[in-house]
């Protein structure tokens, strides 16, 4: 890590379609910030994605990987995916890469209710939707284990191996619970499905109960994960962190991002306390309305604000946070959200005018 408090180094992988929009966006924003502030962010622009794939064959490069790790202070990535790479190579082997090769064990994303129109649920309001999913990041039924015997026969086996270590188990419950109690939130749930993976998830079980134990101030719970996405429509209102394995991860924070206004807000980091970690909206890249200047720019933006938590801003983070709510409850949005605020699109704004509204709250 290079990080001196004169400046800190951000590498932006804008990435592919609607990805490389947003983070020119989501960098303006950060910019303004760091002034108002007064703290210096250098952002070093990184041509990964499709078309450096196409064009060189290069996916992440040992060189490449190595710069990030040990020069940069974070990565600030916007999203991957390209109709013209169907079996997305290059993001797997660019986003999960990035995920297994730095160890970024903890994906967090926070669903967090910015405005009351935003919800879909009646009678819920912004109190009732602030929670946290504290997502296993590294192991699961994403290490990519497995294979095919009798490929495109009508005998064909085909295996995807859930990996659960203990150690993995542990460090992702322990990081739920910290992040908890440093952050006075009373109650941990844990979802798995135990009933069905009783080895796997078993394991979970046993660790969830020891790790508990260490934190007597924190109610427990537990639900298997599809009364958890049951529950989280239901009564939102009782969870406060909830930590779950890999593949749940993905889909609960799905659902929930949809509870709060949808996956034009929300936001993601990727990390391993104390080394450098990975923020991305949690949006893919959008090749539909790529190029047209209509995406939603606000994940981006709120996945810097994580960015700034992490790297020691967190007071510039929450005043974000602040300015996002300020455009939001002002309708200068994208048409996607002015239709969730119930207004008429005839006022959206487009990509790069929300960042400037932003600019220009940041600014005054
Ligand atoms: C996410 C995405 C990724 C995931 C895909 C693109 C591999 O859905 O970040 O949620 O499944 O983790
Ligand atoms: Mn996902």
């Amino acid at each position: 890590m290079v990080a001196n408090q004169q400046s800190q180094r951000v590498a932006v992988i804008p990435g592919d379609g609607i990805g490389v929009e947003v983070a020119e966006v989501g960098v303006n924003v950060l910019r303004a910030i760091s002034e108002r502030f007064g703290f210096k962010l250098d952002f070093d622009w990184l041509p990964l994605g499709a078309s450096h794939y196409l064009e060189t064959g290069e996916t992440l490069t040992d060189e490449m990987f190595d710069y990030l790790k040990n020069e940069c202070d974070a990565i600030y990535f916007g999203a991957m995916g390209d109709p013209r790479v169907p079996d997305m190579k290059h993001a797997k082997d660019i986003l999960l890469g990035l995920r297994f090769k730095l160890d970024l064990f903890v994906n967090l994303r926070p669903i967090t209710l910015m405005h009351p129109e935003m919800t879909p649920l009646k009678r819920r309001g912004m109190k009732d939707l602030e929670f946290v999913i504290f997502r296993e990041n590294t192991e699961g039924l994403y290490v990519g284990m497995g294979g095919n015997f009798k490929k495109g026969t009508p005998d064909e086996i085909a295996i995807n191996e859930m990996v659960n270590t203990r150690r993995g188990v542990e460090r992702i419950i322990r990081a739920a619970f910290e992040w908890a109690k440093s952050h006075h939130k009373p109650r941990v749930c844990m979802s798995d499905k135990a009933n069905v993976l009783s080895y796997a998830h078993g394991l979970w079980q046993r660790v969830f109960k020891e790790v508990s134990s260490e934190y007597p101030e924190i109610q427990t719970r537990h639900l298997y994960a599809d009364v958890m996405a049951m529950e989280m429509v239901r009564a939102p209102q009782d969870f406060d962190v909830i930590v779950t394995s890999n593949m749940f991860g993905d889909i609960l924070s799905d659902l929930g991002a949809e509870l709060v206004g949808g996956l034009g807000l929300a936001a993601s980091a990727n990390l391993h306390p104390g080394r450098v970690s990975l923020f991305e909206p949690v949006h893919g890249s959008a090749p539909d309305i790529a190029g047209q200047g209509v995406a939603n720019p606000l994940a981006m933006v709120l996945t810097g604000s994580l960015m700034l938590t992490a790297l020691g801003h967190k007071e510039a983070a929450l005043f974000l946070d602040q300015c996002v709510q300020q455009v939001l409850t002002q309708g200068e949005v994208t048409a996607d959200l002015r239709r969730s605020l119930g207004q008429s699109t005839e006022g959206a704004l487009n990509t790069q005018a929300v960042g400037e509204a932003l600019i220009q709250i940041i600014k005054s």
